[in-house]
């Protein structure tokens, strides 16, 4: 065996050449792993080895480009290098693939001339999640295999293909048993010189390309029918730029040069280095600092639900669909039968789910109108009716019936733990499990630590989260936790604007443009206007009281804020802006033009500044957590990393300026932070708080 750096070594197995990587966590093209890959395959090329095999230890194949290299300057052979050493390779060199082949990972292979993989692995060109598009020929080599229709799926929305569709489209030559990863790439090695196969240069092979030529429809046809998804991103355009250079480019390099100043644009640019700070704050938001990775877990095998509503039902899907059994209660007959069959319909509805699997699923489910059925569950969720009273009366009975070292948890957004675990005896076993509606798809799961609650407690909930497919924030208590808190900021601020002249599509638009799916009036409109709003109380004190008593409840009765033609599009409505103005000359304001910079300002700023507010409490462990609440549960859009991250892209001294100034002509609601003040006084940003 020689070894050729740290990460790499070079070994025989008879006359084929073995080079494995060996760079935990995930074997990514760090300089280490491209010095070991270039010298590896030179020393290979060298002897008088017949063929090599390339293969990585440990969980996956290389998974991609170094992250956190780029940016930096990159040391060693570049990537350049070492593909065109394998390329170049006087011997067929097989690339044998388990785990994730993504990105730089895959690009690597692609420079192979044949790749083996084991059924369960994974490949793709996940770039554009970064804002990136695969800068190391992968926009170019891809089409030559796959066809430009594929490869521009592929590019664009990231996706990992399973190994044996990667085999059908041609990206893999062979499938090898599970588990016999090295035997099974050494015998197609053996095969390929046995039988002299070629040595196949993806970038030499130019039928696929061919047959697109002179057909600019494929890519506006692509485009169009993408637009929607693509909106506000730079990545997805430049992606598919770089497949159209190589399906216009004369040569292989000159294709690979348009890729390279397309990817040079995208890594310059600040969508990418948000998507690329996004990428880990994702992951640290799993790391709590009192929370060690071994703390122990509690074992969760069958879980309680209280409440067959849409949160109650939409939150046992999860644990459905990993194979969790979930017993639902219920105070009602009818209420716990419409929640079942909610459910089923859900899953019937769902084009992933096949009728055998409903089956399974609703097989695990149980429903109840007895408390006592709870008894042996180890984590029960309440997701009643927002009321400290109900939830009291609930946990109060939870802790007669539970058993013990049971997980209580509340799906409140914004009532107080700490009293909710107050009349129960074990308030070390209550936390917050706040899932977002619908709670079967919003990936955001806020975790809310109690005062009193345990370590375990804490731990059990995230890892749960993760098998769940949940991203997970921890927050701790305080009125609307992490992001219903700040929400409420930016509610305040929009009602505000249109009692000063913005009228709500105004406002809609602006957050809309800024990259949010929608802005809160049309938001309303989607959710009800009539949520919290009871007939009997209304007496047309508020704009929404006004639209409720017309039956205007939003989209389901055909107006709300707006009006909706018969397709529902939505269309700014005379009615609304009329009722709006009557409210403003009652008020005796006097209107007033209101600029676009002004609304993005007025809702944004008093977030961020909330976002500094929650940091000085301690309610969030740090500015990157609150991130990821608003980019998972809210639609903030990853392509401006967060709020907190847009408030470093913004300056904090502009965001503490603009808020004093706010403060100065309409009171304290804008005060600012003493984090913030603190951050503009040291010359600080927010990335540079640690957890
Ligand atoms: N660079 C640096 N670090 C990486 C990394 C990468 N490409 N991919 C993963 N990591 C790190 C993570 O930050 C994490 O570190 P910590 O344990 O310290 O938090 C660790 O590896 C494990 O990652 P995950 O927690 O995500 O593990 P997982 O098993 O859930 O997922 C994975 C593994 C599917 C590979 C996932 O990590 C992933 O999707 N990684 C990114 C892949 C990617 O985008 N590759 C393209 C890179 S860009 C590129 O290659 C450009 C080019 O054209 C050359």
């Amino acid at each position: 065996m020689t070894e050729i750096n740290s990460v790499t070594t070079l070994t025989r197995d008879g006359d084929i050449a073995v080079i494995t990587l060996n760079s935990p966590p995930v074997n990514a093209l760090s300089a280490k792993v491209r010095e070991g890959l270039f010298e590896g395959f030179k020393a290979a090329g060298a002897s008088d080895a017949k063929a090599i095999v390339l293969i990585c230890e440990g969980r996956t194949f290389i998974a991609g480009a170094d992250i956190s290299e780029f940016g930096g300057a990159m040391a060693g052979p570049s990537l350049f290098d070492v593909q065109d050493m394998m390329e170049g390779s006087p011997i067929p060199v097989v690339a044998a693939i388990h785990g994730t082949a993504l990105g730089g990972g895959l690009e690597v292979a692609l420079c192979a001339h044949y790749r083996v993989a084991v059924p369960s692995a994974r490949v793709g060109l996940p770039e554009v999640a970064l804002g990136l598009l695969p800068g190391a020929g992968g926009t170019q080599r891809l089409p030559r295999i796959v066809g430009v229709e594929a490869a521009l799926d592929m590019v664009t929305s990231g996706r990992h293909v399973p190994a044996k569709q990667a085999l059908a489209m041609g990206l893999v030559d062979e499938l090898v048993e599970e588990g016999k990863l090295l035997e099974g790439a050494l015998a197609f090695a053996r095969k390929a010189v046995a039988e002299n196969k070629p040595l196949v240069k993806v970038r030499d092979n130019n039928a696929k390309l061919e047959a697109a030529k002179g057909k600019p429809e494929i890519f506006a046809d692509f485009r169009k029918a993408n637009a929607r998804k693509f909106r506000g991103f730079t990545a997805p355009e430049n992606n598919i730029k770089a497949v159209e250079a190589a399906v216009n480019s004369a040569t292989f390099d000159e294709g690979l040069k348009a890729e390279r100043k397309l990817f040079t644009e995208l890594m310059m640019g600040a969508q990418s280095a948000a998507q690329r700070y996004y990428f880990f704050a994702e992951r640290q938001a799993n790391k709590i600092p009192d929370v060690p990775d071994d703390t122990p877990i509690r074992p969760i095998k069958k879980v309680g639900i209280l409440g067959a509503g849409t949160m109650g039902g939409g939150i046992a899907m999860n644990f459905l669909n990993t194979g969790i059994p979930v017993t639902i209660v219920e105070v009602q007959e009818a209420a716990l039968e419409r929640g079942l069959g909610v459910i089923r319909k859900n899953y019937e509805r769902s084009r992933t789910a096949k009728p055998e699997e409903t089956e399974a699923r609703m097989a695990l489910l149980s429903g109840s109108l007895d408390f006592e059925k709870l008894a042996d569950c180890d984590l029960i969720i309440e997701a009643v009716f927002e009321r400290m009273d109900i939830k009291k009366d609930i946990f109060a009975r939870l802790d007669k019936v539970a058993k013990p070292g049971a997980i209580l948890a509340s799906n409140t957004s914004y009532l107080d733990i700490d009293e909710i675990a107050s009349v129960t005896s074990r308030p070390q076993d209550v936390i917050g499990l706040h899932f977002f509606s619908p709670a079967n798809v919003m990936k955001l799961l806020e975790i809310v630590r109690g005062e009193k609650t345990a370590k375990d407690v804490i731990a059990t909930s995230m890892k749960l989260a993760k098998q769940i497919g949940k991203i997970a924030v921890l927050a701790g208590v305080c009125p609307g936790f992490i992001g219903n808190r700040m929400l409420s900021q930016r509610q305040r601020e929009a009602q505000k604007l249109v009692m000063e002249g913005a009228m709500p599509w105004d406002i809609d638009r602006v957050l809309y443009d800024f990259g949010f799916p929608m802005g809160p009036f049309a938001m309303s409109d989607l959710a009800g206007l009539d949520i919290g709003w009871v007939k009997e109380n209304s007496h047309g004190e508020t704009i929404r009281d006004v639209l409720c008593e017309m039956d205007r409840r939003g989209q389901k009765t055909g107006a709300g804020y707006y009006d909706y033609d018969e397709k529902g599009a939505a269309k700014p409505s005379p009615v609304t802006e009329k009722i709006i103005n009557d409210f403003i000359v009652k008020s005796g304001a006097n209107p007033r033009k209101i600029s676009d910079e002004e609304i993005l300002e007025r809702c944004v700023y008093p977030m961020i500044n909330e976002g500094a507010k929650i940091l000085e409490e301690g309610k969030a462990i740090r500015p990157s957590d609150i991130d990821v609440v608003w980019v998972n549960g809210y639609g903030w859009p990853v392509y401006r990393g967060g709020p907190m991250h847009y408030g470093d892209l913004v300056g904090a001294d502009k965001v503490l300026a603009k808020m004093k100034e706010f403060q100065a002509t309409m009171g304290d609601a804008f005060a600012p932070s003493a984090l913030l003040e603190k951050l503009v006084a040291d010359g600080k940003k927010f990335s540079d708080i640690k957890a």
